[in-house]
C-alpha cells in the first residue's frame, strides 16, 4: 500500500515533531490527541519550529504554509480509518499504549502498519494487543525530531520483513536515517543514554557537582552538545523516570534503579522544560 496519509497519535513534543517532518516530506498528516487544546499546542510547536527554519532561510514562507496545510487536527481515533500508516507517540505508559493499539487495530484499514515511537516499551507486547502483530513495529524518533537524524527501527517477535522494509522506506522519505535495533527494554539509544542521565542525577544528589558544573564537564570534556541534566529537562523528567522504570523492571538489574532525586522532582511536577522547571528554571 502506498503511504500518502500518515496518522500520528499524540501531539506532544514527539508527536508534533513527527507530524512536522512527515508533512515536510510531502505526506498528508492526521495529528490526533485526546483534547483540542493538546492538538492546538501541537500546531503551535510546529509553527515555532518552522518559523525558525524560515528565519534561517532553510524553507520559504510559502513552504511553511504548505507544510501546515497538509496537517489536519483530530480528536477522534476513528479518523485513523483514512490513514495508510500510523505512528503512535502518546505518553510512555504501557496500559495506555496497549489500549491505543487495541483501538487502532479496530479503526485502521487491514494492511495498515501501526508503529510506536515508544522509547522503551516492548514492541512485541504492544503488537500482542492487536490482531495484526506482523504489521506492528517500533519507530523511535529522537528529540527534537526536526533536528535529529536517527530513527531506531525495532522489530517485534512477529514483525514481517515487508513491514520492516516499508518502515525503513518511510523513515528515509521523512529525511531520517533508520537503524535497526532488537526488542529489549530501552532498545539501544535509551539503554545507554538513560543510565548516563541517571548517573548525572546521582552525582547531583550526592553533591559531586552542581547541575551547571556537571553539564559543563560533560559538554566540554566529552563534546556532548548538551549536558545530561539539560538533556533530561529537554526529554522530560517524567519520561526519563518512566524509561528507567522499564529498564529496571525489564532487565532486573539494580544498576538501572532511578535516582530518588529524579523521582522527587517528578513528584513535585518539576518535569523539565515543558513544566517550566526541572534541574533548571525556564
Ligand atoms: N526546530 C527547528 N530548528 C531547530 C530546533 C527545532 N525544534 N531546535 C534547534 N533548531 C535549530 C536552530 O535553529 C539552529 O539552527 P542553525 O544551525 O541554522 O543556527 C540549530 O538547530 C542549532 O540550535 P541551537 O544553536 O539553538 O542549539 P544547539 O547547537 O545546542 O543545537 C540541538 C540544538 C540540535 C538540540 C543540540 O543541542 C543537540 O543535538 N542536543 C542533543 C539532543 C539529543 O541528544 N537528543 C536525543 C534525546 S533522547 C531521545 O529523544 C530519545 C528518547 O526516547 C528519550
Amino acid at each position: 500500500m502506498e503511504i500518502k496519509t500518515l496518522g500520528v497519535i499524540g501531539a506532544g513534543q514527539m508527536g508534533s515533531g513527527i507530524a512536522q517532518v512527515a508533512s515536510t516530506s510531502g505526506l498528508n498528516v492526521i495529528m490526533n490527541d485526546i483534547r483540542d487544546e493538546f492538538v492546538e499546542n501541537g500546531f503551535s510547536t510546529i509553527e515555532k519550529s518552522l518559523d525558525r527554519m524560515v528565519k534561517k532561510e532553510k524553507i520559504t514562507g510559502d513552504e511553511m504554509e504548505a507544510i501546515l496545510g497538509r496537517i489536519e487536527g483530530s480528536t477522534g481515533l476513528e479518523d485513523m480509518i483514512r490513514a495508510d500508516a500510523v505512528v503512535e507517540a502518546a505518553t510512555e505508559d504501557v496500559a495506555l499504549k496497549l489500549e491505543i493499539f487495541r483501538n487502532l487495530d479496530g479503526f485502521c484499514k487491514p494492511g495498515v502498519i501501526l508503529s510506536s515511537n515508544t522509547s522503551s516499551i516492548s514492541i512485541t507486547k504492544i503488537a500482542g494487543a492487536t490482531s495484526r502483530p506482523e504489521l506492528v513495529i517500533g519507530m523511535h524518533f529522537m528529540n527534537p525530531v526536526p533536528m535529529m537524524k536517527l530513527v531506531e527501527v525495532i522489530r517485534g517477535l512477529a514483525t514481517s520483513d515487508d513491514t520492516f522494509e516499508t518502515t525503513r522506506t518511510l523513515a528515509l522519505k521523512m529525511g531520517k536515517t533508520p537503524v535497526a535495533a532488537n526488542d529489549y527494554p530501552g532498545f539501544v539509544a535509551n539503554r545507554i543514554l538513560m543510565p548516563m542521565i541517571n548517573e548525572a542525577v546521582y552525582a547531583l544528589f550526592e553533591g559531586v557537582g552542581t547541575a551547571e558544573d556537571i553539564d559543563e564537564i560533560m559538554k566540554l570534556g566529552l563534546n556532548h552538545p548538551m549536558g545530561p541534566l539539560t538533556l533530561a529537562d529537554l526529554i522530560g523528567l517524567d519520561t526519563c523516570l518512566a524509561i528507567l522504570e522499564v529498564l529496571h523492571k525489564g532487565l532486573g538489574d539494580g544498576k538501572y534503579r532511578p535516582c530518588p532525586l529524579l523521582r522527587k522532582y517528578v513528584d513535585a511536577g518539576w518535569l523539565g522544560r515543558k513544566s517550566g522547571r526541572g534541574f533548571y528554571v525556564y
